[in-house]
């Protein structure tokens, strides 16, 4: 017997009601477009139907094409077929949004001759974020009702847009009521007097042509070397020079392009993998702690960034400080993140004032008795952690969960200090913490796993995006971020500039390049911690750090000195001679002779650095598969998504050529660069890292 539809019709008098049916998001799988169409044309074949609507069960209404089929042979019937038949339709279609209308669900949408929204929806069409565009009208119909600026806008950025916005744009036409479904019907009824308004037909209304070209200017230049971006404004750009017929016949020759590239197919990978990464396999079935009331310990910039974090996914938050003048400078910080969210529209008085008050800053370390979970967020020194979760492993209740912030220190020995190890995990948030999506969850040698598993289900709860990881000397990102920054200052030492190593790195996709970040982060930070390891050093490695230390001499600690690798004026880097002065006395120094800079030689030996570690990281059991060290760097270090991660990457370029890369490394600089023995491995073996560690298909 066959499948019964995902699509279906109820009759409300006159009026067919088309209703999908396919969760969890409703997309637009084979069998979705054939029920579509069929029912679509059965209610227009029908004499007894004088309208008709398109609404969703579940959710949402339907979320986009069926991501799972991009890749394979197309399946007919195509989306623009079920379009084409939808928007020609005699009698009218209205689309009854809830949820969200995304992608080709938003294009179902504005196929449709009027579009009502739930006012809690959203619409969008973020086809760009897989590496596409719009493949079914969307780059020509969004700019013949909103104009083609705006819709280069939603386009470009592929971010949605909420029901009242997306009406200001004429994006859609009316917003309901409590009763979507029945003012979707009555709107319905209402258009049978009048010819049905094809999207299509419409001509582009006036624009401004100089905004349209610096908006089309601001996409390029934030594209970084991504394609889908440049080819939305192709589209777009389309639109308004031909017919709708030529527009759609161009749109779907730039998508049939795209969606096989390998920046999409990377793009699709990101899209699985943020997914998958939250389920944690050893964790399977293990219930979290109950977490309601949260502390945190310290107010410093991390301390009050989790904080906020905390408050925003509505917790209750007791922060403690050392003194009273501390806890005046922490409730400050809190409240000016606030202040800045008020400025920039995000929040208003009211949602200030109710997290507000939730929150209590005090110096009464006895009030973290009655948390169920603790994040310690001091300062990054062993001695102080340890001191700390000992008072926490008397203090405590019995059962809370106790987390430190430490991005590099042992979370064991940390755990032991407390007397109650498997109680403690590390929760390793990213600056500024209220903002930054990873979360790297720690689990301890000792931790129980429903330690670890409320770890997660709390990140998520903060809308974040958690990493399983073991205890290693900075945890996956900031392991992999050392190993690569060192390439990055030994190119220093042997002839680059700071300025041509970031804008080498941000060609290559990443958000900012490395000596950029350093200043934005302060140098300050790395300078104490190099002094702290000097002892410890090997003096036969080589060591990278003086250009570094010199800068920091002079004071020279970033953007809030306003000077750093860059100088800064109005907020602007600026090349500064004197750096470039001062790396070239340091080669000399060190005798080190500069060699011209080879841009496409440094991406390699970064990329080479990353897999490297990340293959030893692997090996280690620090994480269960390659997914999870690409989601940190994608989601805490700025790589470029649409190159899937460092581990997609060389995969998709060949481990033998990635091991390649390695043993220059290793020449170059020698011990403690050789390749790392499961890359050999699998580069030897036809192997990948996707399917390390993977049951065999
Ligand atoms: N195709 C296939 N599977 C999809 C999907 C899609 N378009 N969208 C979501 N899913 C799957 C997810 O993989 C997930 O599966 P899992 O449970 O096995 O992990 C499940 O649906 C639920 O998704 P989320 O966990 O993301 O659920 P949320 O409630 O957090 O978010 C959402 C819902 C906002 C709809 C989010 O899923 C989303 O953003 N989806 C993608 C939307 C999108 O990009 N649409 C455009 C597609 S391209 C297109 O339409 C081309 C067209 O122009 C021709």
């Amino acid at each position: 017997m066959s499948e019964p539809s995902p699509v279906t019709t109820r009759r409300e008098g006159d009026v067919a009601l088309i209703l999908v049916d396919n969760p969890p998001v409703n997309a637009l799988s084979q069998a979705v477009r054939t029920g579509l169409l069929a029912q679509v044309s059965a209610a227009v074949a029908d004499p007894s139907v004088h309208a008709l609507v398109i609404a969703c069960e579940g959710r949402t209404f339907i979320a986009g094409a069926d991501i799972r089929e991009f890749g394979k042979p197309p399946l007919a019937p195509g989306l623009n077929e079920v379009l084409a038949a939808m928007e020609g339709s005699t009698k009218p279609v209205v689309a009854a949004i809830h949820g969200t209308a995304l992608g080709g669900g938003f294009e179902v949408a504005l196929a449709c001759h009027a579009r009502i929204a739930d006012p809690k929806a959203s619409v969008g069409l973020p086809e760009v974020k897989l590496g596409i565009v719009p493949g079914a009208g969307g780059t020509q119909r969004a700019p013949r009702l909103a104009g083609p600026v705006a819709a280069l806008e939603m386009m470009a950025s592929g971010k949605p847009v909420k029901a009242i916005e997306a009406k200001a744009k004429g994006l859609l036409d009316a917003i309901s009521g409590p009763d979507l479904r029945a003012d979707a019907i009555a709107l319905a009824r209402e258009l049978t007097e009048k010819p049905p308004r094809r999207t299509s037909q419409l001509i582009i209304p006036p624009y401004d042509q100089d905004e349209f070209e610096k908006a089309a200017s601001s996409v390029l230049a934030r594209a970084r070397g991504q394609l889908s971006p440049v080819k939305v404004v192709e589209a777009v750009r389309l639109a308004t020079r031909l017919s709708f017929e030529e527009g759609l016949k161009a749109e779907r020759a730039i998508f049939a392009e795209l969606v096989g590239s390998d920046q999409a197919r990377a793009l699709r990978y990101a899209f699985f993998a943020e997914r998958e990464v939250q389920r944690v396999p050893h964790l399977h079935g293990v219930e979290p702690r109950r977490v309601d009331t949260v502390g945190v310990i310290g107010a410093g910039t991390m301390g009050a960034g989790i904080a906020v974090a905390l408050l925003d996914a509505g917790l209750r938050v007791t922060v403690v400080e050392t003194s009273t003048q501390a806890v005046g400078a922490g409730w400050d910080r809190i409240a000016g993140l606030y202040a800045r969210a008020m400025k920039s529209g995000r929040l208003d008085e009211s949602g200030k004032d109710e997290r507000l008050s939730r929150l209590t800053v005090t110096e009464d370390f006895g009030d973290l008795a009655g948390m169920d979970l603790v994040i310690e967020a001091a300062f990054e020194d062993m001695a102080v952690k340890k001191d700390i979760f000992a008072r926490l492993g008397t203090t405590a209740r019995h059962g809370a969960v106790l987390a430190t912030n430490t991005s590099y220190l042992d979370v064991n020995e940390i755990a032991e200090a407390s007397g109650r190890p498997a109680d403690v995990i590390g929760l390793h948030f990213f600056s500024p913490a209220n903002i930054m999506r990873l979360v790297e969850v720690v689990e301890g040698a000792a931790s129980a796993k429903e330690a670890v598993a409320t770890g997660v289900a709390l990140a998520k709860r903060l809308g974040k995006l958690p990493v399983t990881c073991g205890v290693c000397d900075g945890f996956v990102g900031n392991r992999i971020l050392a190993a690569w920054r060192q390439v990055t200052d030994f190119a220093l030492e042997d002839g680059a500039l700071p300025q041509e190593v970031d804008a080498a790195l941000e060609s290559y996709g990443m958000a900012m390049g490395p000596f950029a970040v350093a200043d934005l982060a302060g140098l300050d930070i790395g300078w104490a911690r190099r002094k702290r390891l000097a002892a410890t050093r090997d003096p036969r490695g080589r060591y990278g750090g003086t250009v570094a230390d010199r800068l920091c001499a002079q004071g020279r600690f970033g953007q809030k000195t306003g000077m750093g690798y860059y100088r800064y004026e109005n907020g602007k880097r600026q090349v500064d001679p004197e750096v470039s002065d001062l790396v070239e006395n340091v080669s000399t120094e060190l005798r080190r002779k500069r060699e011209p800079f080879d841009a496409d030689r440094l991406v390699r030996r970064v990329r080479a650095a990353m897999v490297n570690e990340g293959a030893k990281i692997l090996r280690e059991g620090i994480v269960a598969r390659a997914l999870d060290i690409d989601m940190v760097l994608l989601h805490g270090y700025g790589f470029p998504a649409w190159r899937g991660g460092p581990m997609f990457e060389a995969d998709a370029i060949g481990l033998p050529a990635v091991l390649a890369d390695v043993r220059d490394l290793h020449q170059a600089y020698g011990a403690g660069w050789e390749p790392a023995p499961l890359l050999v491995e699998l580069a030897e073996n036809g192997g990948s890292f996707a399917a390390h560690g993977r049951p065999a298909a």
